[in-house]
């Protein structure tokens, strides 16, 4: 089953890299479709010059695959970003931030012209919301945050043990209702101590590619 997934997963990197135009810099998400991705950029040295990358997981990832890491603040354009999702809609609305790299993701995501999010088919569904809801709070703010989302009708539960890379905790938030997703998205945001909200719908992926057990489907 996991083998399965896995070569799922990495159909889906290896689609996303016949994308790359030679010589680019490049966003490059986090996780384990990422890690298939990464793997493949160490086999097509100068393929990418350098890559803006969303966690310090994947930017020693990329230094060990040969790929230079490039600031944002450096860079006036960044043509493609390159990410996972734990679950995406027909709308290629997402949910991210399973492995805690959400604010970076969606930095990068909104500095992007164009969003390739690589999928394995088990994460699609018809509504969001099976997968739990991770929101980055400020850590002083996780009790606060956590009577506002429950208010919101949502079960958040604080990912114990775990830190972001900007030094703020995640709240997984079970049970929410998403039907819409860009609203929700935005009333999120607006909770003071909340830093990001793990939808990704206001910018949505542009293009979807999903590893199948036969070859991947592009939406
Ligand atoms: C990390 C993410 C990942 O893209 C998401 O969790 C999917 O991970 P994987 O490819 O391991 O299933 O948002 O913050």
């Amino acid at each position: 089953m996991v083998a399965d997934t896995d070569a799922k997963k990495r159909r889906a990197a290896l689609a996303a890299l016949e994308l790359v135009p030679k010589d680019s810099i490049i966003g490059v998400g986090t996780g384990s479709t990422v890690k298939f991705l990464i793997e493949a950029l160490a086999t097509r040295p100068g393929l990418v010059r350098a890559a803006v990358s969303s966690s310090d997981d994947s930017s020693t990832r990329l230094r060990a695959a040969g790929v230079a890491i490039a600031d944002l603040n450096e860079l006036s354009d960044l043509a493609l970003y390159i990410d996972g999702a734990d679950e995406a809609n027909p709308a290629r609305q997402l949910i991210k931030g399973g492995g805690g790299a959400l604010t970076r993701e969606k930095i990068i995501a909104s500095a992007a012209r164009r969003f390739v999010c690589i999928v394995d088919d088990g994460k699609i569904v018809a509504t969001l919301g099976r997968f739990p809801l991770p929101v980055e709070v400020i850590p002083m703010a996780r009790a606060l945050v956590s009577r506002a989302l429950t208010a919101h009708g949502g079960r958040p539960v604080w990912r114990q043990g775990f830190t972001t890379d900007n030094g703020n905790y995640i709240l997984d938030v079970h049970g929410l209702v998403i039907d819409d997703p860009p609203a929700l998205e935005r009333e999120l945001n607006q909770i003071c101590g909340v830093v990001t909200v793990g939808l990704f719908a206001v910018r949505p992926a542009d293009v979807l590619l999903i590893g199948t057990a036969r070859g991947v489907d592009t939406r």
